[in-house]
């Protein structure tokens, strides 16, 4: 019998994604073949009459059916771009967002020149700590999660990118930090879980049903975690410190009361690309 070409192999899974309601799916199958043969959309075309090698078959077509099934394209590659570096993620950790770029950017404009401390509060991959560690080489960082899966793929991350040494990570919850960690930051940031038990159920099949819960939706209202967030910051933060959280699409009130509350001397709501409220600068001191 012929091999299966690529041509036949990408009619295949196109035909497979289509047929699970998967937006793009001809992009996507395409994109979905070019991780497994090593190239690009490009290489796939050019491909298309060749066979496709025995061993690999099956890795492809599991591919396909993992694809099929709504789990993240991300999470079969095992790969996220974030800030120009590669991730690797795993149903462990929420897969980086683009938006969450901008907090990186915030958070370098704020930072003090020289050495300075920096706290992740709820690390998941690790994308925050491991982007500013390695765009900043003098900034020192605690990063915490409970989750202790999240933690040793965001310690696989550091030592990806070659960070390791100046990240600890810490099974620990947000709202209890240690006692010794009292005006020790100069920045601490957070993009924490903020989507209702509502919206949670209307998300995408590959979100709802694939990231962890617990990266997604807090224990109780997100307003009350924004403002749990704010204390243990606030309590975290040296006399000039600032903070940096990314907010949910309606939680930029909240989160500024939280933070008044807390008693941040000054807050500073930035809109992302799409003009939503999504970051939150809180300042101690007074504004510079
Ligand atoms: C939205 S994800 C963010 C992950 C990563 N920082 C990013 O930006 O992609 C939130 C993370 O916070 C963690 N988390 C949720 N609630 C927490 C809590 N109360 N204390 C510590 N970590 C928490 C979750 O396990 C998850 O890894």
């Amino acid at each position: 019998m012929a091999r299966e070409t690529v041509g036949d192999l990408l009619w295949r899974a196109e035909a497979c994604l289509a047929a699970a309601a998967i937006p793009d799916a001809a992009l996507e199958a395409e994109f979905l073949l070019a991780h497994f043969l090593r190239t690009d959309r490009g290489g796939i075309l050019v491909r298309k009459r060749e066979p496709v090698d025995g061993p690999l078959l099956p890795l492809i077509e599991d591919g396909i059916r993992r694809r099929a099934g709504r789990e993240p394209f991300q999470y079969i590659t095992g790969r996220q771009e974030f800030y120009g570096r590669e991730f690797h993620v795993d149903p462990r950790v929420l897969i980086p967002r683009p938006e969450t770029e901008q907090l990186i950017d915030l958070s370098l404009g704020l930072l003090p020149p020289g050495a300075a401390q920096v706290a992740d509060l709820g690390t998941g991959s690790g994308c925050i700590a491991v982007t500013l560690a390695a765009e900043r080489p003098d900034l020192h960082f605690d990063a915490v999660d409970r989750s202790r899966d999240a933690l040793e793929a965001a310690a696989g991350n550091a030592e990806r990118c070659h960070v390791e040494d100046r990240i600890r990570f810490h099974h620990l919850d947000l709202a209890d930090l240690p006692a010794s960690w009292d005006q020790r930051f100069d920045l601490v940031v957070s993009n924490p879980p903020y989507v209702s038990e509502a919206e949670w159920a209307g998300l995408a099949p590959e979100v709802r049903d694939h990231e962890p819960r617990q990266a997604l939706v807090p224990d109780g209202e997100a307003d009350r975690m924004y403002a749990s967030l704010a204390v243990s910051a606030s309590r975290v933060l040296k006399e000039q410190g600032v903070m940096v959280l990314e907010l949910g699409h309606d939680s930029a009130g909240a989160a500024v009361q939280g933070a008044v509350s807390a008693g941040f001397g000054y807050t500073e709501v930035h809109p992302d690309f799409q003009g939503i409220q999504r970051m939150l600068v809180a300042g101690k001191g007074k504004r510079t």
